[in-house]
């Protein structure tokens, strides 16, 4: 069944958000918001500066916390002017409780991290049954006239949307400015597991007084079981065909694009069904910069440039990645396509 959706939030008064962080003398532990809220999943990383702190012990924290996740990496940093080469471990974590709870010391080795006191606020239940639904942030509060105040809308996706769109921020008195691209993360609320698409902006006030942000809107069709964007087909650097592979490239509107990959897809042109096999990402084998959404359309369909079309996401099949020359990249994508092709041939839509 598609039914369609419309959500919005907004906010009359700024109120502050996001701040916490306390150093250690060698693993610094940062929490990705404060305050916490108990049945949602927050992220805390643990930073060392030297690649030879020894492994960590993280069972101190299930005491009062569920691990959902844990993922560590080697990073490249400038102190005083040298780069050094650290570590960090990232974990999602739930907290069993709400109150003020202690993030306790963390061993790693011979280095250890401070414990870390959070306030845990209870659930307030919103949104968590709700498939889809919108929250709006902002800080610092108060803030001065021209200094800019960081707004962060979140669009937490519980189901299968398509055509999902996001209006703009809007606000009268104030000149905006959209920060970088769309985030997407996947947060557990309520017991439920949502995909969040984060999008941040810099306002700033141009007179005194309260500032009133208007309604963020998102718009979508549910559809259960299938994500799918829309938009218009343009032209590319006209190599597919070279490849052997014509490639329809699409410029979406404000739509929330899936992660870089390829996927088995269907498209609808003219209001017609047929196969495809989509590339989302850089085109690193030719080393592009800019993300593309193009697809291979499994049937002959002729020149599409200029005509609307939607993507429908069936499966996802591999992540992007450079290959040494073309020839490996195009046997790659043959073979992308027979795999997409017998995907759907087994599809009832
Ligand atoms: C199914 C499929 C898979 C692809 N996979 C990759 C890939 O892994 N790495 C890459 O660099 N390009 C990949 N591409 C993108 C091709 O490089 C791209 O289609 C080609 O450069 C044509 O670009 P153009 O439309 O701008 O002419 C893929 C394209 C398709 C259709």
């Amino acid at each position: 069944m598609v039914k369609l959706a419309r959500v919005c939030a907004c906010i009359a008064l700024l109120f502050a958000a996001l701040a916490p962080s306390l150093a250690s003398a060698r693993v610094r532990v940062e929490v990705d918001r404060d305050p916490v809220v108990a049945d949602e999943s927050f992220d805390v990383t643990f930073t060392s500066d030297t690649r030879d702190a020894g492994d960590p012990d993280f069972a101190p924290l299930e005491r009062d916390f569920d691990i959902l996740a844990r993922s560590s990496q080697t990073s490249l940093q400038i102190i005083n002017g040298r780069p050094e080469s650290g570590q960090s471990w990232v974990l999602s974590l739930i907290a069993k409780r709400s109150g003020r709870i202690q993030l306790p010391s963390i061993t790693f080795g011979k280095e250890h991290s401070e414990p870390l006191v959070l306030d845990v606020r209870p659930s307030a239940g919103g949104g968590a049954d709700s498939d889809v639904f919108l929250t709006v942030e902002a800080s610092p509060q108060p803030a001065y006239v021209q200094a800019q105040i960081l707004v962060t809308v979140r669009l937490y996706v519980g189901v299968q949307v398509g055509n999902a769109t996001l209006s703009d921020l809007q606000a009268t008195g104030a000149v905006i400015e959209k920060l970088g691209d769309d985030r997407r993360r996947d947060e557990m609320r309520g017991g439920r597991n949502y995909t969040v698409f984060e999008r941040r902006y810099a306002v700033f006030a141009e007179r005194s007084g309260t500032l009133t942000i208007a309604p963020v809107e998102f718009a979508g069709a549910l559809l259960g079981r299938v994500y799918s964007i829309e938009g218009i087909v343009v032209t590319g650097r006209r190599r597919g065909r070279e490849l052997g592979f014509p490639t329809a490239n699409l410029e979406t509107s404000n739509e929330l694009i899936p992660p870089h990959g390829v996927y088995a897809t269907m498209v609808t042109i003219d209001g017609t069904f047929h196969g495809g096999v989509t590339n989302i990402g850089t085109r690193p084998t030719f080393g592009d910069s800019g993300t593309t959404v193009e697809t291979h359309v499994l049937a002959d369909v002729g020149d599409l440039y200029g005509k609307t079309m939607q993507v429908a996401f069936i499966q996802r099949l591999r992540d992007e990645r450079r290959f040494e020359d073309v020839d490996a990249l195009r046997t790659q994508i043959e073979a992308d396509r027979r795999r997409a092709q017998g995907l759907l041939s087994r599809l009832s839509v």
